[in-house]
């Protein structure tokens, strides 16, 4: 049997007087959130600040039958632009409020939030590295939100760190950093979030944004198919675990996605020979790298009401490029 803590509360959140998360108390704070947030088309259940009419996950957006659009609450990190900004656009086109984050480029992220679709969007900001942060970034897109239904852990970094190139302590330095983003920052998102989901008890969905490096390696960033691998773990674990609570977890494994990020790489000498002499736009028999837009299309789908059964899938989307 694990140690316990007898200072750790044995269940529910908040754990400290104060906000949802256990945050200091801030009620000027609190009004403002209260008062910039819009109208819900509908209420949902146990959400403390709504009345609540139906389920969202049997008539919200996305099933197809439903003809009142049941707007929902969704968190995509890593949304200042690539993936994450397609994502949230994806989202907002559905009708959906979108939290968008970001940790260092606030000018983007109002970009991508004031460029969006439909109405009640916001810019969240966080270090994913840093749990307080993570807590109070989910603190404030719950309120402004009027709860969250699906987070969409996206952000993600991918140091360079070659075994053969680097020092022992940059090195170090990748480990820590790497995993600190991408696997216990979204682990801490994913427990913040389904705790509060869990108390509400309306279900949700979280979607992981993991890689085809878990599977094929990534032999200039070790630590990242690591932490990519850890994050397809954690989703088939958390998928177990919040499967009694309407929650379903699942990730995404994209291939080579042409984006902001990858472009100057698609462009340069390695567009045509990769690292391992591979050229990255052939890595796919198709000949060229994905659209952000098609892994927001499979994240939207993972997020919907009628992918309940996908929970704990990993799901490919590398344009043949790697076979399991
Ligand atoms: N692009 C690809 O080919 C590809 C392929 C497979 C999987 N993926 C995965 O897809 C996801 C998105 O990739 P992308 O290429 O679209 O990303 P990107 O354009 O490089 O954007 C990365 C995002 O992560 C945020 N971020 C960076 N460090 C952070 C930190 N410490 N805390 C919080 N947020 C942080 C950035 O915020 P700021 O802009 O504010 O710095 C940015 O919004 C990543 O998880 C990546 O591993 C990408």
């Amino acid at each position: 049997m694990p140690p316990t803590d007898a200072d750790e509360p044995s269940s529910g959140l908040p754990e400290e007087p104060g906000g949802l998360l256990g945050r200091p108390e801030d009620p000027e704070r609190r009004r403002r959130l209260r008062d910039e947030r819009p109208q819900l088309a509908r209420g949902r259940p146990g959400d403390p600040w709504d009345d609540g009419v139906g389920d969202l996950w049997e008539h919200g957006a996305g099933d197809g039958g439903a003809e009142e659009t049941v707007q929902r609450g969704v968190l995509v990190t890593g949304a200042s632009g690539g993936i994450g900004e397609a994502v949230a656009r994806a989202f907002a086109a559905l009708g959906d409020r979108v939290a968008v984050h970001y940790v260092h480029d606030e000018g983007r992220a109002e970009e991508v939030r004031a460029s969006l679709p439909g109405e009640g969007h916001r810019v969240v900001q966080a270090d994913l590295a840093d749990a307080e942060a993570v807590r109070g970034m989910v603190d404030e897109a719950w309120v402004f939100l009027r709860g969250i239904d699906v987070v969409v852990n996206n952000a993600g970094v991918s140091p360079a760190h070659r075994l053969v190139a680097v020092s022992y302590r940059q090195w170090q330095r990748a480990w820590a950093d790497t995993l600190a983003v991408n696997l216990v920052g979204a682990a801490n998102l994913a427990f913040c979030t389904a705790r509060l989901m869990i108390d509400r008890k309306a279900g949700g969905r979280i979607v992981n944004v993991s890689c085809l490096g878990a599977f094929r390696g990534e032999p200039d960033m070790p630590a990242y198919s690591a932490s990519k691998a850890g994050l397809n773990a954690l989703t088939q674990s958390l998928a177990v675990a919040l499967a009694p609570h309407g929650i379903a977890v699942s990730a995404v494994a994209p291939g080579f996605v042409a984006s902001a990020s990858t472009s100057q790489l698609l462009a340069g000498p390695e567009g045509d020979a990769g690292p391992e002499g591979e050229p990255l736009r052939a890595q796919s028999p198709a000949g060229r790298a994905a659209r952000p837009e098609e892994v927001a299309d499979a994240v939207v789908y993972l997020a919907s009401a009628q992918a309940e059964w996908a929970s704990g899938a990993v799901l490919d989307l590398n344009g043949a490029s790697y076979l399991r």
